[in-house]
């Protein structure tokens, strides 16, 4: 079974609650859904493997560290998943972005994919899946599902919020990946919103609505 990791960090937590509030207007929402997606990258590759290395200072020579293994890559679930982006390549600049666009049908919940567009190399990176939102899970079941297809390997899931439904269905679709959270909500409502959640992230993003 997946892990699940939720970051406590007083900063995004901080963060977080405002994002969560009604009165914040589209700009406020989007400046801090790019500050927490860049909080959250520091967390996420808290595991990264290094290699040691030494380095001419302009005094010495420095033992020291660079980082390891795969390259990274981001996978954001359009279209909310885009505003996670920039601020996690602030902190990962070299990571390549692929792109999975999917929908979820208001009526039956399911997700449909309208557009998948990923880096050539996809099997040799460690993937970072990301979407504000973990509501049934049908999105980022599919999504994972859809580059797993195309020879994703290793794969890691980010989202803001979650309910846990979509939680649990992303474990049992997917037990190699884990889940790294800013929080773990109540439950979903009858329209499958989470509770108390953040609303309609793509609207919230977006200004659509
Ligand atoms: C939202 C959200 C997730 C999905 C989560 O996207 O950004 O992708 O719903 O719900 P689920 O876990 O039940 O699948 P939405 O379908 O509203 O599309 P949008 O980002 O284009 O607005
Ligand atoms: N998608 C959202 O944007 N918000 C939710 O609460 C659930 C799905």
């Amino acid at each position: 079974m997946s892990k699940v990791f939720v970051f406590d960090h007083p900063l995004i937590q901080h963060k977080l609650t405002y994002i969560r509030d009604k009165a914040t207007g589209t700009k406020e929402f989007r400046e801090l859904v790019d500050e927490v997606a860049g909080l959250m990258a520091f967390e996420i590759t808290r595991d990264l493997p290094t290699q040691d290395v030494t380095v001419e200072t302009p005094v010495g020579t420095a033992k020291s560290k660079t980082i390891a293994g795969k390259k990274l890559g981001l996978v954001p679930i359009l279209r909310a998943g885009l505003g996670m982006v920039d601020g996690i390549l602030r902190m990962i600049p070299a990571a390549k972005v692929g792109h999975v666009g999917l929908y979820r049908d208001p009526e039956t919940l399911k997700p449909v994919e309208y557009y998948v567009k990923l880096p050539t190399d996809v099997n040799e990176r460690e993937l970072i899946v990301i979407d504000p939102m973990l509501a049934t899970g049908g999105s980022a079941i599919d999504a994972i599902t859809s580059i797993k297809k195309r020879g994703a390997t290793t794969i890691k899931l980010m989202c803001l919020v979650a309910a846990p439904e979509g939680v649990q269905a992303v474990q049992e679709a997917h037990p190699d990946v884990d889940i790294y959270l800013a929080a773990l909500d109540e439950k979903l409502n009858e329209k499958g919103y989470i509770v108390p959640g953040l609303g309609d992230a793509g609207d919230r993003l977006f200004g659509t609505k």
